[in-house]
């Protein structure tokens, strides 16, 4: 049988099987998620197993487990390790999902639940794609599965796997589904990803919370001194006014430039699908740029005083805020972290005192587009999608590209088959079962133009 039409013919055991996994809660944020997150890891195991690879293990950490794999048909052939994340998102907020986010449905076509697409519905591509060429005796390549637990928290335990496991995870190329393409009509492989800084600010005004009649006027307020400094990161022309910051920062050349912004993007339509009547950002860039190649600075989170029903009459004691930058080749995310650590403490008054506490970062990435295994993605869009994929940056990052890159020395393709607006991160997240199905299709042609490039 061909894989086209074991594919076909089990389109119905994938989605059931892809159902199964996305009924599990795999947050890997949330404690109270623990054993579902283990559960998943398990129902990952028994996937591998079931499609056919050998030496399969659960790999503890000290957080939350790898799920390893292989199928090592000749040691003399090229190695493909797959890289996925099985953990999600939380879902909350709960009450703007049209249907429960971990009771998956199939609407227009489409598979609505938390991870369907980031990254349960991309990573279980692979699976299916790996059992349809098992199954039909076509698989051409060795292959190796790594599929992780802690993506969504900053993957701070991959790192030390990989460092720790360099000759299990000896490989030719990576493989990762965990982008986005431009449209059905347009496949695209993701060329970049920005890296990432992630801070948390406290601001301390009085030692308590007073009324804001008694001493209002006369204590500074943390809560409009935060406000304060945040409004002064960005200057009139939305550049980040940290010192530094843009020091290391590629321009792209104006070539690079044509080519990225000669990919289809309707403003219009951008505006519309998120009800906005402008869009914002940094002078001199086109919306593709702003959400592609230059950094950025957004607030995601910002609270401190009184936030019940009614109103009390508060000068709060403290406010806080969690602020994020994505960062661009060649910015460094300890060096960005440590240049927004000064300058937040420099920019506050004396009336209030500051902390910083920074979260996850990571590195952006570039791939190449003149590997055999780009050839080969570009080759597999074609015979299935019959156009050959723009390369594209990608706003969103996966730290652990740059540190394959860095650990095993491995280029990575981006083989991503979602779409910007698959509502990934938010409520009603989904992934188009045409993507899922086409998707698997895809990967297959990729490890045959693969193997028939060596
Ligand atoms: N799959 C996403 C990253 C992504 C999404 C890249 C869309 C390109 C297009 C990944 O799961 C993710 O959400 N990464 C986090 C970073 C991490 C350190 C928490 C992100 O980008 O916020
Ligand atoms: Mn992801
Ligand atoms: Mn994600």
């Amino acid at each position: 049988m061909s894989s086209i039409d074991y594919i076909k013919d089990n389109k119905q055991k994938f989605l059931d099987e892809l159902f199964d996994l996305l009924r599990l809660p795999s947050v890997s944020a949330d404690p109270a998620y623990k054993n579902d997150v283990l559960k998943t890891a398990e129902f990952v195991k028994n996937s591998l197993v079931s499609a056919g690879a050998d030496n399969v293990e659960i790999c503890e950490t000290a957080g939350y487990p790898i799920v390893y794999g292989e199928k090592i048909i000749d040691p003399k052939l090229p190695t493909v390790l797959v890289y996925g994340h099985y953990d999600v998102q939380p879902a909350d907020p709960l009450e703007l999902w049209d249907s429960p986010a971990f009771e998956p449905v199939i609407k227009d076509d489409k598979i609505y639940a938390r991870g369907a697409c980031d990254d349960k519905g991309q990573m279980y591509m692979h699976v299916k794609a790996f059992e349809t060429m098992m199954k039909t005796n076509s698989l051409a390549t060795n292959v190796k599965f790594m599929i992780e637990g802690e993506e969504e928290v900053g993957s701070d335990n991959l790192g030390i796997f990989v460092k720790n496991n360099k000759e299990k995870l000896a490989a030719d190329i990576i493989l990762i589904s965990d982008t986005s393409m431009i449209s059905l009509d347009t496949p695209s492989i993701t060329v970049g990803l920005r890296g990432l800084s992630y801070m948390q600010v406290e601001v301390t005004g009085p030692n308590r919370d007073l009324h804001s009649g008694v001493y209002g006027g006369a204590v500074a307020n943390p809560i409009n001194e935060l406000c304060k400094m945040i409004a002064s990161l960005k200057d009139e022309n939305n550049k980040i006014t940290i010192p530094g910051f843009y020091d290391k920062v590629v321009e792209l050349t104006a070539d690079e430039r044509k080519a990225l912004n000669s990919a289809p993007f309707d403003l219009d339509e951008y505006k519309k699908d998120l009800n906005i009547n402008e869009v914002e950002g940094e002078d001199g860039y086109t919306t593709l740029e702003r959400a592609g190649i230059r950094p950025t600075l957004d607030v995601n989170g910002i609270w401190g005083g009184y936030t019940g029903e009614g109103a009390k009459t508060v000068l709060p004691s403290k406010a806080y805020a969690k602020i994020s930058m994505r960062l661009v080749p060649n910015q460094v995310s300890d060096e960005i972290t440590e240049l927004f650590t000064n300058h937040f403490k420099s920019i506050a008054p004396d009336s209030i005192k500051v902390k910083v506490t920074p979260h996850h970062g990571g590195e952006p990435a570039v791939t190449p587009t003149d590997s055999v295994a780009y050839a080969a993605a570009s080759d597999a869009f074609v015979e299935a999608w019959g156009k050959a994929p723009i390369p594209t940056r990608d706003g969103g990052s996966i730290p652990i590209v740059s540190l394959f890159k860095d650990e095993l020395g491995l280029d990575t393709v981006l083989m991503g088959f979602g779409l910007d607006s698959d509502a990934i991160h938010s409520p009603n997240e989904h992934y188009g079962v045409t993507n899922f199905m086409k998707g698997i299709e895809t990967i297959t042609l990729f490890y045959k133009h693969y193997a028939n490039k060596h």
